[in-house]
C-alpha cells in the first residue's frame, strides 16, 4: 500500500472492513488508520457507497455515528475459507403429489415442465440467462435467454456440447446460467439418447460466463454446485429438495451467486 493515495487507502479499509466486520463507523475506520484522512472525506466516500447501493446506512441516533453495513454480509462466511456454508435457507417442495390447483405432479425428464420447479427457476433467473442444457421446457423471463441443447430436435438458438460453451460466449457475459444436464448415465441413456456430460468440468467452465453478482442454478440428484467447493468466490443464497415420494431419492435445485468485490 505504500504507493497508494489517501483515496485508495480509504477504499482499501472500508472494503477490508466491509468484508471481514460486515459494519463500520467513520470513528472505528479512523481509529484502525495509520494516517487518517478528514473525517470529511471518509464521509464523502461512504456516502457515495450508499447511493450506489453497494452499503446501508443506519443513522445514529442523537450523537451516536453512524453505522454503513455490508447488506451481503450475512450471506458469506467471514472468511471465505469456512466450510461448509450452512446459513442458507432450504426449501422443501414435496412432488409425486398435486400442485396447490389440484393437478397431478412429479418430475419427469423435462424437469422445468414441473411447474413446482420451473416457478423456482423464473424467480431466480436475472438479466440475461444461459440455459445451458435447455431441453423441452421454455422459461417464462423479461430479457434475453439463450437456449443450448446438445440435442439438434429440442429448440434451442445452439446446439452444442455444453462444454463448448465456455468457449462460445465471453467470460461473464451471463447475469444467471441454468444448468439441468441428465442426472446420471443411465438417465442420459434411457430420456435424451445423448450422452452424458461431466457435470463437474462442464460446471467450472460454465461459471466463468457469469458475471460477478449473478446467479448460477443448477439441478441434480445432490446440492453440489460451484459454491460447494470449486471457488471461494461463490456463496449459497438457497437450496431447494423435491422430494419424490418414499421409494425415491431427492431432487435438489441449488442457487449459487458470484461474489462481487465487495462480497
Ligand atoms: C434434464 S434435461 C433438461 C430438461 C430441461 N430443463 C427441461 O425442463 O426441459 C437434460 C438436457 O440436457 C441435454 N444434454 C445432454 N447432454 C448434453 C451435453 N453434453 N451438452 C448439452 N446438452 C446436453 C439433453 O439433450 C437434455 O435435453
Amino acid at each position: 500500500m505504500s504507493s497508494a493515495t489517501t483515496g485508495d487507502r480509504i477504499w482499501y479499509a472500508v472494503l477490508f472492513h466491509l468484508t471481514r466486520q460486515e459494519s463500520l463507523t467513520i470513528e472505528g475506520l479512523r481509529d484502525e488508520m495509520e494516517n487518517p484522512p478528514a473525517r470529511q472525506t471518509i464521509y464523502r466516500r461512504l456516502e457515495s457507497m450508499v447511493d450506489l447501493g453497494v452499503v446501508e446506512k443506519e443513522p445514529g441516533e442523537g450523537s451516536a455515528p453512524s453505522v454503513y453495513r455490508d447488506p451481503n454480509a450475512e450471506k458469506r462466511p467471514r472468511t471465505g475459507k469456512e466450510k461448509p456454508q450452512v446459513n442458507y435457507p432450504l426449501y422443501v417442495h414435496n412432488v409425486g403429489g398435486r400442485e396447490p390447483d389440484g393437478s397431478p405432479t412429479y418430475i419427469g425428464p423435462w424437469t422445468f415442465s414441473t411447474k413446482m420447479v420451473r416457478d423456482v427457476v423464473e424467480e431466480w433467473i436475472e438479466g440475461r440467462v444461459l440455459n445451458a442444457c435447455a431441453g423441452k421446457t421454455e422459461l417464462e423471463h423479461d430479457a434475453e435467454i439463450v437456449r443450448n441443447d446438445i440435442n439438434p430436435e429440442m429448440d434451442a438458438d445452439l446446439n452444442l456440447d455444453v462444454t463448448e460453451l465456455g468457449e462460445h460466449f465471453e467470460e461473464e457475459s451471463f447475469d444467471s446460467v441454468v444448468f439441468d444436464p441428465p442426472f446420471d448415465q443411465s438417465q442420459a441413456k434411457e430420456h435424451y439418447s445423448m450422452h452424458d456430460t461431466q457435470r463437474g468440468p462442464a460446471r467450472r467452465l460454465l461459471m466463468r460466463l457469469v458475471r460477478p453478482g449473478g446467479v448460477f442454478i443448477e439441478c441434480g440428484w445432490n446440492d453440489h454446485g460451484p459454491a460447494l467447493g470449486y471457488a471461494e468466490d461463490w456463496y449459497r443464497e438457497a437450496c431447494h429438495r423435491y422430494r419424490r415420494g418414499p421409494s425415491y431419492q431427492p431432487m435438489f435445485l441449488t442457487v449459487d451467486r458470484r461474489r462481487t468485490v465487495f462480497g
